[in-house]
């Protein structure tokens, strides 16, 4: 867009390194639970199945690679940063865990009969590269498929937490400039996106997921120990701001109470193709 700066994809990068490895315990506790939700919407979108060759790209603490493994796949994980890797070593051991960038995949062209990446995409500073590398490491007709949330206009979770931010903060914190958080999860973006690199078949589903808390006191604390850029973003408002925001999103969460604690929707898109 017009008047955006300019990203520097190393700073960026590096930023996102940074930020998941502090909060690496912190994810596997909190949010991994809430990305694996789509685990079986993505391995069924790539037909998962045994003996099959799957790449796990930004595989984080390994949740979605386990789930891989227990369909009988033969699975790598790839993540950038070591501290998420750690977890995914114990917690899948089966699978292999390498360190490397989803940019310039440590892979051989034609490797892999299918390709997943469960909400990587919009930690990379150029996604293009990155759905490039997985059509060149996959084989002829396998299966890429990865998610990304859709916009706060129409998810609650993210609504309530970026809108308070905006009306009580500001979401202009100094953090290196970064693509749209929300691009591909615009269904019309990710078809057109994966036609243009090459692939077919593309189909685009939208997921629900439950972000879920013991009580909405939990809310920001638990975003600001497990998420990378949102917790940032939240860390690096002044006293009062952080204040105020704290205060909204506890009265906005408890809109969402239920039975058990808070139950807060949000919604995906799972995006899927084919390399002819
Ligand atoms: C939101 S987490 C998703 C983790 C996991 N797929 C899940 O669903 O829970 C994003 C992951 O992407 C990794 N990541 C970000 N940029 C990367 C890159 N360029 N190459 C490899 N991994 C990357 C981060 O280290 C982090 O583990």
């Amino acid at each position: 867009m017009t008047g955006d700066p300019p990203i520097d994809h190393e700073a960026f990068k590096q930023f996102e390194r940074d930020g998941f490895s502090k909060v690496a315990q912190g994810y596997n506790g909190a949010i991994a639970q809430v990305t694996s939700q789509v685990n079986q919407a993505i391995l069924d979108g790539v037909e998962a199945r045994a003996g099959m060759r799957l790449l796990d790209v930004a595989c984080g603490t390994g949740w979605l690679s386990a789930d891989a493994v227990k369909r009988g796949a033969i699975v790598t994980g790839l993540d950038y940063t070591e501290n998420m890797l750690v977890i995914a070593r114990s917690r899948c051991p089966e699978a292999e865990f390498r360190v490397g960038d989803a940019e310039n995949l440590p892979f051989e062209s034609d490797e892999f009969e299918a390709v997943v990446c469960n909400f990587g995409i919009l930690h990379f500073p150029e996604p293009e590269k990155a759905i490039a590398e997985s059509l060149r490491v996959l084989k002829s007709r396998g299966r890429y498929a990865f998610t990304c949330w859709t916009p706060p206009a129409h998810n609650p979770f993210m609504s309530l937490i970026l809108g308070t931010v905006q009306t009580y903060g500001t979401i202009d914190v100094d953090l290196p400039p970064a693509p749209p958080l929300f691009r591909f999860g615009d269904p019309d973006e990710c078809k057109k996106t994966l036609n243009v690199k090459g692939f077919t078949s593309v189909s685009v589903t939208e997921l629900l997921i439950n972000w879920t808390f013991s009580k909405p006191e939990d809310v920001m604390p638990t975003i600001i120990a497990s998420s990378a850029r949102l917790g940032s973003m939240l860390s690096m408002q002044t006293g009062q701001q952080r204040h105020d925001i704290e205060n909204a999103i506890i009265e906005g969460a408890k809109k969402y109470a239920t039975n058990d604690g808070i139950e807060i929707p949000a919604y995906a898109v799972l995006t899927v193709g084919r390399k002819p």
